[in-house]
């Protein structure tokens, strides 16, 4: 019996979005001859029965492009921003669902993602999901597609700013992306040769980073990339956010999370850096061009990977699961166990040992 396939994609955007759209289409399509719609805009779009094609010549030249072609949103299925109001909206999801007969419907997204397509499958809905997000921190796979891309974007804007850096003698601190999870900013760290590293799983301590500095500028060399991991977070983060309270307008309502989003904490440390080593400071804040453009080989290829095995599953009748890479392989992983988890660098991860085996100052 032929299979009916939606698609969606939620969270931010990633490169690697489209080849995995086209992954799973065409083998659902040519494969299993299973037909396939995709709903615009994430869950705000099955809540509102938006759909496009997405079969046959839809399918075609989208490999290479960045970005998603349905569109994505950060919606979540039980509070959905409706006419002002903040409204569980799961049942109408529901109703989307069945009045396209559908068989099954696959998310594409990160770690919120994966918790709204968990309650959709707990709703009765048959839920497969693949893993993407630039911060490579859902639970349960070796690596999320999208990663790899912004892990060359970043590296490459740390290799640039490295010779700009030489010629002002100055610090430049480098503020990446990958919310609470210390992957890209380690990654590109390492691959681009920052001089120190911060991330959110090491709480750092700004004297540490000032002596690396100084010590490399009596060593000769006055010049250092610091790259910064926007979760990161100081030992005395609560004096510290404090103290930071006077760098805005009095009576201003920035909360800590926004100034984090706005680099406060990345504009703070450049200036306590230039304070305690003398060198002059800049800040580059990478921001969204980390997640733009067109997807690397790596990501190309993983997810093709995911989604090709993604159309199997679904043609076996395997739901309730993401479809995790492991290895040269994949594996569906119970959504119960990927839903509210989130991977970090576990400490004793071999990069972190590499990182300070080359000389990186990880901010501890
Ligand atoms: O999750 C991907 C990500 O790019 C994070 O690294 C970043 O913190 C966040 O999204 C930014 O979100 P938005 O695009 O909604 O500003």
């Amino acid at each position: 019996m032929t299979k009916y396939v939606g698609i969606l994609t939620a969270g931010g955007d990633s490169p690697g979005l489209n080849a995995a759209i086209r992954a799973v289409g065409r083998a659902a399509q040519g494969v299993h001859g299973m037909h396939v719609i995709g709903f615009r805009d994430g869950f705000r779009g099955l809540m509102q029965n938006r759909t496009m094609r997405l079969e046959g010549p839809t399918l075609s030249g989208i490999l290479t492009r960045g970005g998603t072609i349905p569109g994505t949103s950060r919606d979540k299925p039980h509070r959905m921003a409706v006419g002002g109001q903040e409204l569980d909206m799961t049942e109408v999801m529901v109703d989307t669902y069945n009045s396209h007969h559908l068989d099954a419907l696959v998310c594409l997204g990160g770690g919120g993602t994966q918790r709204s397509a968990y309650r959709l499958a707990q709703k009765g809905l048959n839920i497969v999901t693949l893993p993407k997000t630039i911060d490579n921190d859902v639970a349960a796979t070796d690596v999320c597609f999208g990663f790899d891309t912004a892990l060359g974007v970043a590296t490459s804007a740390l290799d640039r700013l490295h010779s700009t850096a030489h010629s002002h003698h100055r610090i430049i601190v480098v503020e990446i992306m990958g919310h609470n999870a210390g992957w890209l900013a380690l990654g590109a760290g390492i691959a681009g040769g920052a001089d120190v590293i911060v991330i959110p799983e090491i709480a750092y301590d700004v004297s540490k980073i000032a002596e690396a500095i100084l010590r490399r500028s009596r060593g000769g060399k006055h010049f250092s990339i610091v790259a910064v991991s926007e979760g990161a977070a100081p030992k005395d983060a609560d004096e510290q956010d404090g103290a930071d309270d006077a760098c805005y307008e009095a009576g201003s309502s920035m909360s800590a999370e926004l100034r984090r989003l706005t680099g406060g904490s990345t504009l703070r440390l450049a200036r306590q850096l230039e304070e305690r080593t003398g060198l002059e400071s800049r800040v580059t804040i990478l921001g969204h061009v980390q997640r733009g453009g067109a997807p690397s080989a790596g990501d190309r290829l993983l997810a093709t990977r995911l989604g090709t095995a993604c159309a199997t599953l679904i043609d076996e009748g395997t739901y309730g699961v993401m479809v995790a890479a492991r290895g040269e392989g994949t594996e569906p992983v119970p959504l119960a166990e990927v839903a509210g988890r989130r991977r970090t660098v576990p400490l004793d991860h071999s990069w972190i040992e590499s990182a300070r085996a080359v000389g990186t100052n990880l901010g501890d």
